[in-house]
């Protein structure tokens, strides 16, 4: 089965935990623009009444054109729900987020959330993390420094680069740099290293955050509760 329609499938079953009235935080990426889809449909279709959040301008447009109503975080209540993508998950729920660079506002969406539940296709689920590069958003003032310290790690950073070799900004004009490290055998550590390096804003790591995970699988779509 094609991928698309994997994380299609995903997208819509996520949409089903929906709720008239819902405060709801939207994610960004490809399978969340399916959910996004699925949502708009029972809004329309259903009469509901929901508001949203969104983490991407991305979102938050495609979101606005199909007529569901979005506000600023600041001015939003508790959020009842985030649905948002990941780029791994591991066996113990901890994921790998910021492959569309916007896991800083992502996080802050995640955390102001009562619950989240994550939308993949079957490809995100693995053993252990880290084959997927690990992004940090990072300050461009000091980014060079930041680069030499996790170089020093071990690391293995990247700058992240658009098509025609810029380096990519995030929604907040920083920088992301990607880790290579293959295997990340002890998230929780990495994680509390990363968060006390001054100029790194935030780290991909999404540790302890996730309710339900809904997996789009060539033999139908499975939920599981974290
Ligand atoms: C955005 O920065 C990411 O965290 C996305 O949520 C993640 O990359 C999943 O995206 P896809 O659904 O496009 O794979």
């Amino acid at each position: 089965m094609d991928i698309n329609q994997l994380k299609k499938a995903a997208a819509d079953e996520a949409a089903k935990f929906v709720e008239d009235g819902m405060m709801l935080g939207l994610g960004t990426g490809s399978t969340v623009f399916y959910l996004v889809e699925a949502v708009a449909k029972r809004v329309r279709e259903e009469n509901l009444h929901i508001t949203t959040v969104s983490t991407s301008s991305r979102t938050a447009k495609q979101a606005s054109d199909l007529g569901i109503k979005v506000i600023d975080i600041n001015d939003a209540p508790p959020l009842d729900l985030t649905i948002d993508g990941a780029d791994e998950i591991d066996e113990h729920f901890q994921g790998i987020k910021g492959g569309g660079a916007a896991h800083l506002l992502e996080k802050i969406v995640a955390i102001n959330s009562k619950r989240n539940i994550w939308i993949v296709d079957q490809s995100k689920m693995v053993k252990t993390l880290g084959a997927f590069p690990l992004p940090l958003e990072v300050i461009p003032f000091g980014s060079e420094k930041v680069y030499q310290r996790l170089t020093a790690e071990n690391l293995h950073p990247e700058f992240r680069l658009t098509e025609d070799g810029q380096r990519v900004r995030t929604h907040n004009k920083n920088f992301v740099i990607d880790l290579h490290v293959g295997t990340i055998e002890h998230p929780h550590i990495l994680a509390d290293w990363l968060d006390h390096q001054t100029g790194i804003v935030e780290h991909g790591l999404f540790l302890d955050l996730v309710n339900q995970v809904v997996i789009g699988k060539e033999s139908g779509v499975e939920i599981i509760n974290a």
